[in-house]
């Protein structure tokens, strides 16, 4: 074992790991679509590390940005104006398209719905927040119990008042639905949750929190009329919709911020991620101008030491400036059709893959023993044998960096790869895909 890897070993505790099972790649260096171990092996980065080096590796314009915000003030607390703090807050809220709108900044994404829960609850006067079961929305106390999925368990019990619904899944819906077209599924599921909110009492709900595209749980992609659905619910029911964009904003659908795929405006978006491509972590709140409006004369329940640190502000402007630069959105019409028709036939070409989701660069595959059955690769929650772990090991052998999520396959690339290098990676999930076939 190298050095780095035994000191590493000694005190580094690594997330949601047994540590013993823990082999961390050495990195030494960084570039682009690639990083490279200690070995001067090189991997493609194909999740864009947690689906937020939206940009790739080594962004000069975003790397000078710091280093000129180093140089000249590293840190002034959250009470004063900056010019990079009021830039990036421009920039950000203008990106929402949200007039009048403000925003708050924290640190990431956790942070980031751990306030909008408190200023969701503080604007409404109401407790109760809904969140859906297939989902993740961090692991602070508070994020922790709006996540939906098993990662919560770790938070529980938890304060009252979080309340999970089900959210829109065709391919693993109950067996009695018979869904014969995408309005179909939205119906149902909206009907599900109007159930739910006359149950709880609407005049209890503060909010209702959906990930504009579930990210993390598979990239569950709902039908148009669900999202329209939800804010009609939330509209006659005097509920506030939050749409948590941490992982899908930031032009990794195409759009910059998910939700504009789908013809809605939620009241409050949170976003981390993309925003610095993870250069100097940073998340934050947008809100409505109504929202903002209530703080004018309200003080804001919310405070952090590091709300709108110079570093995080200054790496957002320039990494929101880049998308821009780079025409990212025009780029990625290309190659997001080009990764959209490889996924698409592999639906036709592997046994092992049950369904294949994508929205531009956006995308898993969700394997299964069975196309008929719909069986997952792995149960639910398990993976004794290790299979997930082996089908990413043979991807990394060949250099094609990525993680799973339950029997799923992120893809997930920089959205500055090139048609060639996803064309080039693909080969490489087709053969690894074509091993799969053969285990089931
Ligand atoms: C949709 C979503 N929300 C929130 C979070 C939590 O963000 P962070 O890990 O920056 O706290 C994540 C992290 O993956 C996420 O995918």
């Amino acid at each position: 074992m190298s050095a780095i890897k035994e000191k590493d070993k000694k005190y580094n505790l690594h997330s949601w790991s047994a540590q013993n099972k823990v082999d961390p790649i050495v990195v030494t260096k960084a570039e682009g679509l690639y990083f490279w171990d200690e070995n001067g092996k090189k991997y493609a980065d194909m999740s864009s590390q947690l689906v937020n080096s939206n940009l790739g590796h080594g962004n000069k314009a975003i790397i000078d940005a710091i280093v000129e915000q180093a140089q000249k003030i590293p840190f002034m607390g959250p009470a004063f104006a900056m010019d990079c703090r009021a830039d990036a807050a421009e920039a950000v809220v203008e990106a929402t398209g949200f007039k009048g709108g403000k925003v708050f900044f924290t640190n990431a994404g956790a942070e980031a719905n751990e306030n909008a829960i408190k200023i969701a609850r503080q604007y409404t006067g109401k407790l109760k927040i809904f969140s859906q079961y297939r989902c993740y929305h961090g692991s602070s106390a508070g994020a922790g119990m709006l996540t939906g999925e098993p990662r919560h368990f770790f938070n529980e019990p938890g304060g009252p008042g979080f309340v999970k619904y089900d959210g829109p899944y065709a391919y693993r819906a109950p067996k009695a639905c018979k869904f014969e077209n995408e309005d179909d599924v939205a119906d149902f599921y909206l009907e599900l949750l109007e159930n739910q909110i006359l149950y709880e009492g609407p005049e209890q709900i503060a909010a209702i929190w959906l990930e504009s595209v579930v990210g993390s749980n598979g990239v569950l992609i709902a039908p148009v009329k669900w999202y329209q659905g939800v804010r009609a619910l939330c509209d006659k029911y005097d509920i506030l919709m939050v749409a948590d964009e941490v992982m899908a904003g930031w032009y990794r659908t195409g759009k910059c911020f998910a939700f504009m795929n789908f013809g809605y405006e939620p009241d409050m978006i949170t976003f981390a991620k993309g925003c610095t491509c993870g250069y100097v972590p940073l998340g934050g709140v947008v809100m409505q101008e109504k929202i903002a409006k209530f703080f004018d004369e309200t003080s804001m329940g919310c405070g952090l030491t590091y709300s709108a640190h110079p570093m995080g502000c200054a790496a957002a402007a320039a990494t929101i400036a880049e998308y821009k630069n780079e025409d990212i959105e025009n780029k990625m019409k290309v190659t997001s059709k080009v990764l959209a028709d490889i996924l698409d036939g592999y639906v036709e070409s592997h046994a092992s893959v049950g369904e294949v989701r994508h929205i531009g660069l956006f995308s898993a595959i969700e394997l299964v023993k069975d196309k008929e059955t719909r069986e997952p690769l792995v149960p639910f929650g398990k993976d004794p044998e290790g299979i997930m772990p082996k089908i990413l090991g043979m991807l990394k052998a060949d250099g094609f960096w990525t993680y799973s999520h339950e029997n799923m396959i992120v893809v997930c690339p920089p959205l500055t790869i090139t048609e060639e290098e996803l064309r080039e990676q693909m080969a490489i999930m087709d053969k690894v895909l074509d091993s799969v076939d053969q285990m089931i």
